[in-house]
């Protein structure tokens, strides 16, 4: 168990609690720590995580930069996610059976997400629809888009069940999030890959389902530089 320390790092003091509820989380259902991350998460941003991203970056040959906050506990994955310009983004993308938690400490950012239907819902739809077999698409429910700018303290949570399919896109230059997953991706030895999706519909409405195509990934990613935090201690 940890001790408090009264001089303890932001930083530090919110990735303990958040290691505290990692290593209780069981699939069961229950989703009352859903608020507590969202409230330890509200306080993230470019001064408690104590770096400094640049208003500009230079042309790079990729779309996001990405970094481990902290990484040596494996109930839970923290990093940061920087677009360098307007129009960077992550494409649609989901994180079966983890809590996604997003939130922006740059710039505007633009969060898009779906969610999967479930079991005999999927069933019916492709049964109505003839495509039973057809595993390169499936059918999800767009949930909508949140606006993000770097003042603002909200969270998204985009959970096992809802909004679990999100895309992030970077609307005004440099753009960064700090992302959570629960668990971490040691949690399943690498056997719980990321799928990516492209949805067709340009201006889909809130509740309808959508043939989301499963598409290889093609993200360009390079590495953000950070101070990776050792321990909790
Ligand atoms: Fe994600």
């Amino acid at each position: 168990m940890f001790e408090s320390g009264a001089e303890m790092r932001p930083i530090i003091s919110i990735l303990r609690r958040i290691s505290q509820i990692s290593d209780q989380f069981h699939f069961d259902g229950k989703e009352n720590f859903r608020k507590e991350i969202t409230t330890l998460l509200s306080q993230i941003n470019c001064k408690t995580l104590e770096i400094q991203l640049p208003s500009t970056m230079p042309p790079l040959p990729v779309q996001v930069l990405c970094g481990n906050v902290y990484r040596n506990w494996s109930k839970f994955d923290s990093g940061i996610f920087a677009f360098p310009k307007t129009g960077d983004k992550l494409p649609l993308h989901d994180h079966p059976k983890m809590e996604g938690f997003i939130k922006i400490i740059k710039g505007k950012l633009l969060v898009t997400s779906f969610s999967l239907l479930d079991f005999d819902e999927e069933r019916k739809v492709r049964e109505e629809n003839g495509e039973e077999k057809n595993q390169r698409i499936r059918p999800a429910k767009f949930q909508g888009t949140h606006l993000l700018d770097e003042t603002s303290p909200e969270v998204i949570c985009l959970n096992s069940t809802t909004g679990n399919i999100h895309s992030i896109e970077s609307l005004d230059g440099v753009g960064a999030f700090f992302d959570l997953l629960i668990p971490g991706y040691d949690q399943f030895d690498g056997a719980v890959p990321c799928t990516y999706y492209q949805c067709n519909e340009q201006n889909p409405t809130v509740g309808k389902i959508y043939w989301l195509q499963i598409i290889p990934d093609s993200t360009l990613m390079g590495e953000l530089k950070l101070p990776i935090i050792p321990n909790l201690d």
